[in-house]
């Protein structure tokens, strides 16, 4: 994999400057990444020459549109190995996650029923859940982490009864990285009759996902962690499952009929769940971001997130100035503090250096007391990512401790 070269199809990458005119060292990739060329150019294409809403009229453009949307279905599919009646466009993993959580928990879960989670787990991944619960008195249970914050299967055999009717968890957390044994957690949930939901946000950017093989019930993604559009994600759900659930939202594009007497009838899914007018250029994006992402490899790609990461925990352990709560994850993710400096003012004086990494509880607040502590520092790699950014970052965190004035507490 020819990362300078890479480098050179994204123009975030090109200009190449922060907003102070800094040169720019993004490591901040599990939050959001840089979009290629391939990417902008098929989202310009939408808006200045192919513009036109998709099954709502009998002209050309529109019919270009409904193909567009159509290819793009069967390219999401071939990604992630499923049938593309099997793929919902949706806002992204937080939407997607909603919709399973709204559509099929509250309309099946019953007081006794038990949903099952981590502590790793960020908002979306929770928040809906909480909400499920409340709806239908329902309870939440949560599998214990190991010592190093990874979950394992015994664990989840552990904690799971035949009460349990989801087990909904990240297939790679995204503060402490740690790839999940997904497969067998699968195989575990269906013994017990529960289904076995993946919040892939911060795997399927970074690794081949195969939901066949992985025999998940549904795999929620976004778009815009892996050089798409924001705005756009998808869910995947077996079509059985996908089949008795409810929509979220309900509107145009969705409905097969409805009259004055309120009788209503749904289309199959995915349109189903995709009420409203599609976020059109966003598809038409996710899919130039997907067949790149296939043109580079995406085992190339997740070796080449490992191979820094191994870089990172021996560049930062070598300064003496931090702690790492992650150096064995299996992902691009590395987390920390330095010594003695608050998370935030840490990020603060990194991005004074021109270095951009995410600071806080990301968004995975519950983890916090695990990992015991308020905040950390964290930083993401992707497929432009090298090991002279990493470099930066050792750098600065080895200079840093003369210039920092608040202490960690
Ligand atoms: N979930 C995203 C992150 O980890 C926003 O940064």
């Amino acid at each position: 994999m020819d990362v300078e070269k890479i480098r050179q199809d994204f123009p975030m990458i090109r200009n190449g400057t922060t907003m102070q005119g800094k040169p720019l060292v993004y490591l901040d990739n599990a939050s959001t990444t840089f979009k290629p060329d391939a990417v902008i150019d098929a989202v310009t294409d939408y808006y200045t020459r192919e513009t036109a809403n998709s099954h709502r009229g009998d002209y050309d453009l529109c019919y270009a549109m409904d193909q567009m949307v159509l290819n793009a279905r069967k390219t999401v599919a071939d990604f992630i190995h499923c049938d593309d009646t099997e793929v919902v466009f949706t806002s992204g993993t937080t939407g997607s996650l909603n919709l399973v959580a709204y559509g099929y928990g509250a309309k099946y879960l019953k007081p006794e029923d038990e949903i099952l989670l981590t502590e790793a787990e960020h908002a979306s991944n929770v928040l809906p859940w909480f909400r499920v619960a409340e709806m239908t008195g329902c309870k939440i249970r949560y599998i214990p982490l190991d010592e190093k914050g990874r979950l394992l299967p015994e664990n989840l055999r552990k904690t799971i009864t035949k009460n349990t009717k989801i087990v909904s968890v990240a297939h790679v957390t995204n503060v402490l990285g740690f790839v999940v044994p997904a497969k067998e957690l699968a195989k575990i949930a269906h013994e017990f009759g529960a289904l076995f939901v993946l919040d892939g946000a911060q795997s399927v950017p970074h690794m081949k996902t195969d939901v066949q093989d992985i025999d998940c019930d549904f795999l929620a993604f976004s778009g815009h962690k892996m050089c798409g559009p924001t705005g756009v994600g998808v869910l995947y759900g077996k079509y059985d499952l996908l089949c008795k659930m409810d929509p979220f939202m309900t509107g145009g594009g969705m409905n097969a009929k409805f009259d004055m007497c309120g009788e209503v009838g749904f289309l199959e899914p995915p349109l189903r769940f995709e009420a409203g007018t599609q976020p059109l250029a966003e598809i038409q994006g996710l899919q130039a971001a997907i067949r790149y992402l296939q043109g580079i490899g995406m085992d190339n790609i997740h070796a080449h997130e490992r191979e820094l990461k191994r870089y990172a925990v021996e560049a930062l352990t070598k300064t003496g100035k931090v702690k790492l709560y992650n150096a064995e994850s299996e992902s691009g993710i590395l987390t920390f503090n330095i010594d003695g400096v608050f998370a935030q003012d840490a990020a603060t004086f990194l991005n004074s250096r021109g270095i951009a990494c995410r600071s806080g509880q990301h968004c995975a607040k519950i983890l916090n007391d695990f990992l015991g502590t308020i905040a950390t520092v964290r930083a993401s790699f992707y497929l432009y990512t090298t090991k002279k950014d990493i470099d930066a970052l050792a750098e600065a965190v080895a200079s840093g401790g003369d210039y920092l004035d608040a202490y960690f507490c």
